[in-house]
């Protein structure tokens, strides 16, 4: 019975639209506001719409199945009739056209010449598309999909017709309101090696990649599968794309939005809503030319700037460029170098390769033909094969500036650009020897602790070699042996001997998936770029903070087996713990000491939680930190830089004594950045020397510098980077120094502090922050210094002029990490700045 009665209620109730509905306009049947046009099989309907609120009439075409009305063509777009008093009719010409209440002057009309005026006929076909069609012809006269609006259905073509030069692309609506033709358009561009592009007005806004074989290269979402077949032609008659659906009830659209940005979305009845399959531009690098000429947009730098120049290449407007603003790109100071000099080519890996618009293309050529090529040619400046697959098939050589390059995390393709002598012999020692990894490791983002890490490893190897006397996941260990075995011993370079004399243990990792709740997000403490922090308990109750290391970022890494031994051995009380590891399969991760007061910025920057620090307590907080660093830099032996100290690298445990964090990456960085010798600085803008900012050189006395402003974050418990109404160039550090001439300087004490507080002991420390952030390097004191003046009240000198950090406004799109105010300092122009005040 049950399946019967619906099986009966087919059969015998006949379906209403069936009989009603028409696909055809015929010359004495106009479509009036109000009628419905419905496709054969009923997918598509064509009538007149209003939009949002918006009281104007449109012809238009939407999905006759979805509930929401989604339009995807728009016949008079720029010009709606007014009031409901619409028509679309065949006119007496045989053309189709909208007249509104004036019957003389149609509102739009489709141009074209019909021979047989009385006997054409105008169809909605099941694609969605409107034909016009004579003597009841297949091939129509006329067709909507020829005049796409901002929506691109399957079998709409897209592209440049060479014949009849029509040219066919997206334009956006005007806003939500107004499907009149907005400023963004989407098409191809035929020139060079062709390319899809999104345009904000006359300026590409977004690139696509040039068409391989059967896809778009290096876009996984638009290359053909079950579903899709998408069919590019590029011959002497046309440039196309079409994409065709296999399955006609799968509703796919690719829209271009108000603001430029294409979105291929599906329509999935059983939540009754539009998903998004891909969009385009989603990031900033996908921005066109965010880097400007010559220069690469790598979304993965560590210090968050995305911007690099292209091997050989130097930034163009070197204080943009430290304002993080790489818009200005790179030049090639040294163009004659580059030509039969003993030039080559450098690769840089996995990159969506330069605007191919004026690339010259061979498919035939092969990437050794093409280097050649290319070397041959003294104007050629980068090469590439045309498709990555198969070991690379196809040249391409570019010619001029290399725009709008960005890094892929795991697609992409290498390309090669070609340097002078110096600059190849520079690279060819770095990927010989291990500096060239050293970079690639910082380049993956690796911090520090995968230094720990090999240690780890190998010490796990040694262990396994000793037969294992101790238990792994025992807790208790001490580093200090280790520490006593290398003061004892001249730095070793070879670990794979290991004979470390460490206790540092190992995890298993069930230990730490059940101390940290099978790395629960309710654990979750922060992230990086390294990976993700976990905050675990173990069996015995202890706390602990897990540096789970991002699964691409260990590779490289038995070069360093030198600086794994040195970092291993730091200790000291106002240092971060490392209490083990744990390397398991894929996992690598880092198992430190929970300190439960969290970071001190969210104290010192927090109005309510600042009120618990009295002046003795941030006393020792501030004697700590500088201890913890005059070890690093002095008491170590190593000699360590941190170059990122600030309020947020220094932790607080229960007694809140500090402890700094993240000493690891320091020196490493350091490193790679004298080897670079470029521009990429690590750091946090507020806190950087003006000589680190502005050349990239550091010292130690940089990390004094540091240490200086964050001396005086605490004291005043203001941010540097704050804005000062009464000196809108200055931040704290000047601001400071402003109220230190006119001996104010306790003016900047925090009120929490109430009046407890031994006022000249404070302003004492104002005057060594003041003399730490001194201008010149050379005038800053060492830590040393610093340690000795806080301890005892031996007289401290007069601060000079400080490294004044001139404020601008910067405008930072979606990053919130990143400052939101450049600083720079430039010691020529210091002065009048400081005189203009
Ligand atoms: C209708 O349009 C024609 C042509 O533009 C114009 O001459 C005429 O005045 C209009 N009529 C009305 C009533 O607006
Ligand atoms: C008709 O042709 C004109 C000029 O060639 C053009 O501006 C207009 O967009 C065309 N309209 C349609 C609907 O094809
Ligand atoms: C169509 O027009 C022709 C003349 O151009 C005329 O002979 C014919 O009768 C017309 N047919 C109809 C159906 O109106
Ligand atoms: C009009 O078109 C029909 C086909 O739809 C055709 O049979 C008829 O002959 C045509 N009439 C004229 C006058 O062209
Ligand atoms: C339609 O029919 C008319 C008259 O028979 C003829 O002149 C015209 O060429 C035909 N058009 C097409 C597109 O077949
Ligand atoms: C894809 O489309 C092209 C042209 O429309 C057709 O020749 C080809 O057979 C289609 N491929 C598949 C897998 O449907
Ligand atoms: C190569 O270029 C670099 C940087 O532009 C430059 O310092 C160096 O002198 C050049 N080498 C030669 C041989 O010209
Ligand atoms: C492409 O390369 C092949 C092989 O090197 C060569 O024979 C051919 O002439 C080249 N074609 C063009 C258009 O340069
Ligand atoms: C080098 O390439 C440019 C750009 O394609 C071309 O105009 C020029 O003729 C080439 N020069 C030589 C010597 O092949
Ligand atoms: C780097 O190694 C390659 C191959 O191992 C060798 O051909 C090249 O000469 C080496 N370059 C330097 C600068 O050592």
């Amino acid at each position: 019975m049950d399946m019967i009665t619906p099986i009966l209620l087919i059969f015998l109730v006949p379906l209403p639209s069936c009989i009603f509905s028409l696909d055809t306009i015929a010359p004495n049947q106009p479509l009036r506001d109000g009628d419905v046009l419905v496709s054969s099989k009923k997918i598509f309907a064509l009538g007149f719409f209003s939009s949002g609120n918006s009281q104007k009439r449109y012809v238009g075409v939407w999905y006759n199945k979805v509930p929401e009305q989604t339009i995807v063509w728009v016949a008079n777009r720029d010009n709606p009739v007014t009031d409901t008093s619409g028509l679309l009719v065949i006119n007496s010409h045989g053309g189709l056209v909208i007249y509104g209440k004036n019957q003389s002057s149609p509102l739009w009309s489709a141009n074209v010449t019909v021979s047989s005026p009385n006997n054409s006929t105008a169809k909605l076909l099941d694609t969605g598309n409107l034909v016009l069609l004579e003597n009841g012809s297949l091939s129509p006269l006329w067709q909507g999909f020829d005049y796409p609006s901002n929506t691109m259905l399957p079998f709409m073509k897209l592209g440049l017709d060479r014949r009849s030069k029509l040219n066919r692309f997206l334009t956006s609506w005007k806003s939500k309101d107004d499907p009149g033709t907005g400023t963004c358009s989407y098409g191809i561009d035929p020139s060079g090696f062709p390319q899809l592009f999104v345009y904000k007005g006359q300026a590409p806004r977004w690139r696509g990649r040039a068409w391989i074989k059967e896809r778009w290269s290096g876009v996984p979402e638009m290359t053909n599968n079950f579903i899709f077949n998408v069919t590019f032609v590029n011959n002497q008659d046309e440039i196309s794309i079409v994409f065709t659906i296999t399955d006609e009830s799968i509703f796919s659209r690719l829209v271009l939005d108000e603001s430029g940005i294409v979105e291929r979305s599906t329509w999935y009845n059983q939540v009754h809503q539009w998903v998004k399959f891909w969009s385009a531009p989603e990031e900033r690098c996908d921005e066109y030319g965010r880097c400007g000429a010559n220069s690469n947009c790598d979304p993965y730098n560590v210090d968050k700037f995305e911007c690099t120049c292209l091997p050989g290449f130097e930034p163009k407007l070197l204080h943009e460029w430290y304002l993080r603003d790489g818009s200005g790109g790179c030049v090639s100071t040294k163009r004659a170098s580059l030509c039969r000099n003993g030039e080559g080519f450098v690769k840089v890996p996995r990159v969506k390769p330069p605007d191919s618009s004026a690339a010259r293309v061979n498919l035939s050529m092969g990437l050794e033909a093409c280097k050649a090529e290319c070397l041959r040619n003294c104007s050629c400046m980068a090469y590439s094969s045309a498709d990555e697959r198969k070991g690379g098939i196809g040249c391409v050589t570019w010619h001029g500036d290399l725009v709008d390059m960005r890094t892929y995390s795991n697609l992409g393709q290498d390309l090669y650009v070609r340097v002078n002598a110096t600059i190849l012999a520079q690279y060819a020692m770095k990927s010989n020897g291990s500096l060239g990894h050293k970079e690639k490791l910082a380049a993956s983002l690796a911090s520090g602790l995968v230094f720990f890490l090999l240690f780890c490893i190998v010490f796990w190897l040694a262990k396994r070699k000793r037969k294992g006397k101790r238990r792994q996941d025992k807790l208790s260990f001490s580093l200090t042996r280790g520490s006593t075995y290398l003061e004892d011993s001249p730095v070793r370079t070879d670990l794979g001997e290991s004979r470390i004399n460490s206790d540092l243990p190992i995890f298993e990792l069930r230990t730490i998936a059940a101390a940290t709740n099978n790395f629960s997000s309710n654990n979750k403490l922060g992230k990086g770029g390294f990976g993700s922090v976990y905050k675990g308990v173990l069996y015995n109750g202890k706390e602990i903070a897990v540096k789970r290391l991002a699964k691409n970022s260990g590779q490289g890494i038995e070069e360093f087996k030198n600086e794994v031994v040195l970092i291993a051995k730091l200790q000291h009380r106002n240092l971060v713990r490392i209490l083990g590891c744990c390397v398991q399969d894929e996992e690598k991760m880092l198992i430190y000491e929970y300190l439960p007061n969290k970071s001190l910025d969210s104290f010192i920057f927090n109005e309510a939680k600042r009120a618990f620090l009295d002046w003795p307590k941030r006393f020792e907080i501030i004697y700590g930190i500088a201890r913890g660093i005059l070890y690093l830099h002095h008491d170590s032996r190593l000699r360590i830089i941190h170059r990122d100290l600030k309020a947020s690298n220094v932790l607080l445990d229960s007694a809140m004594n500090p402890k700094i964090s993240d000493f690891g990456m320091a020196r490493i960085f350091g490193a790679e950045q004298i080897e670079a010798n470029t521009n990429r600085v690590v750091g946090t803008y507020g806190y950087m020397s003006p000589e680190y900012a502005m050349q990239g050189l550091f010292s130690v006395k940089s990390d004094v510098y540091s240490f200086g402003v964050l001396l005086l974050e605490i004291v005043s418990g203001r941010k540097n980077t704050r804005y000062y109404h009464d000196n809108p160039d200055s931040n704290l550090v000047g601001h400071v120094w402003h109220l230190w001439k006119e001996g104010r300087a306790s003016e900047i004490i925090d009120s929490t502090l109430g009046e407890s507080y031994p006022v000249d002991e404070v302003v004492r420390c104002i005057q060594i922050a003041l003399l730490c952030v001194q201008e010149h390097a050379t005038n800053r004191p060492t830590m040393s210094g610093v340690v000795s003046m806080l301890g005892n009240n031996a007289a401290a000198p007069s601060p000079r002029q400080p490294g004044f950090l001139v404020k601008r406004s910067y405008h930072t799109s979606g990053d919130p990490s990143a400052s939101t105010e450049g600083a720079y300092s430039v010691n020529d122009v210091t002065c009048t700045e400081i005189e203009a005040r």
